[in-house]
């Protein structure tokens, strides 16, 4: 394992940007501990429907908020009262703003030190999202746009899929700029590929050749778009297969994180039925099973903290270089990204943007 720092990504330990930390249809009014970006948080839903994501160490003596299942108050209904929730220890109350806004045993002021921090939440697509930023300062993008999620024609994911737990999120993100694995670890053939940088988002364009295998899911050639948006979430449009993926990275301490993904296709009759649902389990599984190719290794391999980059590798180092602007203050990112700023190529890969036909000559 390798942190932050020996990558030499910067001067914070974890990014700033939307990272996912639970499926909508796990967070209920009951509390949930989670553990992200080396902190103890714990998550429920308040009463009026809201998702409420604090840090979990009570100001008052540093009980865990969220545990005592067995205490006085948890067992009691102003436990969860509206969209508050209360420490099991001495039932100090605290808001989904983090502050504490009712001490039972005490009438005086409430001492302004008696809060937890409360992260920014936005729930969308089945997720839960949070903002991390070492700076603490409000999001400078939004969360991606997957204009499918309310298109009737079109399977809905059902919450993401958890993949597996890894080393540092930058070898899952190396991933995005290598043009080589694709052939030799995913059986793939690319024939176009290029990458580019633009503000917060890292795109992927690449054609790749694909015999039919009779699945009926495949064209003879097909087009991924696919990219970052921010250092926490990556999303795949699949041209001709109709059929869309996000995936999800967030990171545990530094140098682990956690890998999620979830696939949408557009239903071939236009009807989102059974045999639709099936199909999307399918390409969901496939797209699950290709990056678990990548886990595989992953999980095994020492870090890259220096990539022996060729020609004819992809872009690793420039993408490296746009994805530590999330590591660094917000002020230096538009000079970080200045730098790699544009559409960069692999030496061999003809551009995405040149036609079928002159792929091949
Ligand atoms: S430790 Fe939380 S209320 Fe006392
Ligand atoms: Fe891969």
């Amino acid at each position: 394992m390798a942190t932050s720092a020996e990558y030499d990504l910067g001067q914070y330990a974890f990014p700033r940007g939307w990272f996912a930390v639970a499926n909508s249809r796990e967070v209920g009014r009951k509390p949930v501990n989670l553990h992200y970006f080396g902190q103890e948080l714990v998550i429920y839903r308040g009463e009026s429907g809201r998702v409420v994501l604090l840090d979990t160490w009570c100001p008052h003596m540093g009980t865990k908020l969220g545990s005592g299942e067995h205490s006085a108050t948890t067992t009691d209904p102003a436990f969860m009262e509206g969209d508050n929730i209360r420490c099991p220890f001495h039932a100090w109350r605290f808001g989904p703003d983090g502050k504490c806004n009712h001490i039972p045993y005490h009438d005086g002021p409430i001492p302004p030190g008696a809060r937890v921090r409360s992260w920014p939440i936005e729930e969308r697509y089945g997720i839960v999202f949070t903002w991390h930023d070492p700076e603490g300062l409000a999001p400078d993008f939004d969360l991606p746009l997957f204009e499918q999620w309310d298109d009737p024609s079109w399977v809905r994911w059902d919450g993401l899929e958890y993949l597996c737990d890894l080393k540092h999120p930058i070898e899952i993100f190396d991933n995005m700029s290598d043009v080589a694995h694709l052939g030799h670890l995913h059986g793939g053939h690319a024939v176009a590929y290029e990458n580019a940088y633009d503000g917060h988002l890292m795109h992927q364009r690449q054609r790749s050749a694909v015999a039919d295998d009779g699945s009926g899911l495949f064209d003879a050639t097909y087009s991924t778009l696919a990219g970052y948006v921010g250092p926490g979430i990556a999303f795949g449009r699949f041209q001709e297969m109709a059929a869309v993926q996000i995936i999800c990275v967030t990171p545990i301490e530094d140098g682990t994180c956690r890998l999620w993904q979830a696939a949408m296709i557009k239903s071939r009759s236009g009807v989102v039925d059974d045999t639709a649902r099936q199909m999307r389990d399918q390409v969901s599984a496939m797209f699950g099973g290709g990056l678990l190719r990548d886990g595989e290794i992953w999980q095994t391999k020492r870090p890259a903290i220096h990539i022996m980059q060729l020609p004819s590798d992809g872009p690793f180092r420039q993408s490296r270089s746009w994805y530590s602007q999330f590591y660094n203050p917000r002020a230096q990112a538009a000079e970080i990204v200045a730098r790699v700023a544009g559409v960069h190529y692999a030496k061999g890969w003809p551009p995405f943007t040149a036609q079928p036909q002159a792929v091949e000559a």
